[in-house]
């Protein structure tokens, strides 16, 4: 007991191994010091990652595009409502980080593409109407899939999800 007592202690210390070896094996000459824990920190020349448009668009507007669909075909208007507002203050947020892409203005060809739309969601999301949704939100994508072709990208095309990529994330409604 008295032993198990020391060997504790050591490890506590950091001692570990060499105190509770202490009878079977000698101690080190000079006993090595513990190197300290090495913090979570950048190394000196880590350089802070500047997102791309196309950085922003995969990781902010893509998966809330998805769950805004997903959320209005299971008829979960609460979450439709949350997701609608996340997409639209995603592209805000965009729209000023990156005032220009290409010469183009950002902010304009988004509310170009897409206020309308995002109102036509809003409506059928308020009216708790699924066919209206459907339709609206086809129209969101479609003004997606605009200002793509309008800036060189007609190759990225956006679509009415199929199925859900956040197994993690339940978008059926509360009963
Ligand atoms: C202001 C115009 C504009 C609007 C509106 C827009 N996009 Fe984009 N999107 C772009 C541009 C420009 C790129 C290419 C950026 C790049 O390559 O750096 C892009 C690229 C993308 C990509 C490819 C990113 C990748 O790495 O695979 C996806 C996905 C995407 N957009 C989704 C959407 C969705 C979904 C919507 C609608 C909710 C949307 N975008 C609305 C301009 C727009």
């Amino acid at each position: 007991m008295k032993r198990l007592i020391q060997v504790a202690i050591a490890v506590a210390l950091g001692l570990g191994g060499s105190a509770a070896s202490a009878q079977t094996a000698p101690p080190p000459a000079s006993p090595t010091p513990v190197a300290p824990r090495p913090a979570v920190v950048p190394p000196p020349s880590a350089v802070p990652v500047v997102m791309t448009m196309g950085d922003l668009m995969n990781t902010l507007v893509q998966p809330r595009h998805l769950k805004l669909g997903l959320a209005g075909q299971a008829q979960n208007w609460p979450l439709a409502k949350y997701a609608l507002e996340q997409l639209r203050a995603a592209l805000a947020n965009i729209a000023s980080a990156k005032p220009k892409f290409a010469g183009f203005p950002v902010g304009e060809l988004v509310d170009l593409a897409l206020t309308p739309p995002f109102n036509a969601v809003d409506a059928a999301i308020k009216q708790q109407d699924a066919q209206k949704f459907a339709s609206a939100f086809a129209q969101v994508t479609q003004g997606c899939n605009a200002c793509h072709m309008e800036l060189n990208h007609a190759f990225v095309v956006i679509k009415t999800p199929d199925t859900s990529a956040f197994p993690n994330q339940d978008f059926s409604p509360k009963r």
